[in-house]
């Protein structure tokens, strides 16, 4: 039988037109092997708050919410890339995890996580807290799919937005490889 495209979805924990994240997650998606089906999701802020009212038995789920499981639902891998907050995962990414923790899009779902940031320890602490709760849902994250960038400033993404330094790039392929590997096993 012939084999389909493999979907990863990409997560940007960054809202930001031009954020520095969705650029590395674009350059996770050029590491990825030629039968893959690379797609942003560029919805995260269209969800609403969560409230377990508005979920579960008889609740009309916002429209929203039922656009963010089915594009988990369909994917055969998830990459997040975020931006470190206040020591933690930025609200709207963990409003969107939040909604999922009963729906369970994640179990067993190969997943990679990646934090940059300027700071010596790289995101640590929001990629520590991301993995926590990834990890919570039953999705399937080891240490080879999490990826501390420290040091990161815009200077080593190119102009056009492209990985520029050596280091990230060697980082972000074997990342991209682990994922891989992962999502055409888990078929
Ligand atoms: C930050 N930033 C930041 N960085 C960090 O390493 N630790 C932190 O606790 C925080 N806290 C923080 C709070 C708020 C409100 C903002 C706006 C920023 C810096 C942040 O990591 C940096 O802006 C990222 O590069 C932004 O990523 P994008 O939007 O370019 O993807």
């Amino acid at each position: 039988m012939e084999r389909g495209k493999t979907i990863v979805l990409a997560v940007s924990g960054s809202l930001r037109a031009r954020s520095s994240h969705t650029s590395l997650l674009m350059a996770m998606g050029e590491r990825m092997g030629t039968d893959a089906e690379f797609r942003l999701y560029d919805r995260l802020a269209a969800l609403p708050h969560f409230n377990p009212d508005h979920d579960g038995d008889g609740a009309d789920v916002h429209e929203a919410v039922r656009d963010w499981r089915k594009a988990l639902k369909e994917s055969d891998a998830v990459v997040i890339c975020t931006p470190e907050y206040a020591r933690g995962v930025p609200g709207s990414l963990k409003n969107a995890l939040d909604w999922i923790v009963s729906s369970g899009e994640l179990s067993d779902k190969p997943v990679a996580a990646i934090s940059a940031s300027p700071h010596p320890e790289g995101g640590g602490a929001a990629l520590a807290s991301l993995i926590a709760t990834l990890r919570m849902m039953n999705a399937s994250v080891p240490d080879s799919r999490a990826l501390a960038i420290p040091f990161f400033s815009s200077g080593k993404l190119g102009p056009d937005g492209r990985v520029a330094d050596p280091d990230i790039a060697a980082s972000l392929q074997a990342a991209a490889e682990s994922l891989w590997d992962a999502a055409r096993s888990a078929e």
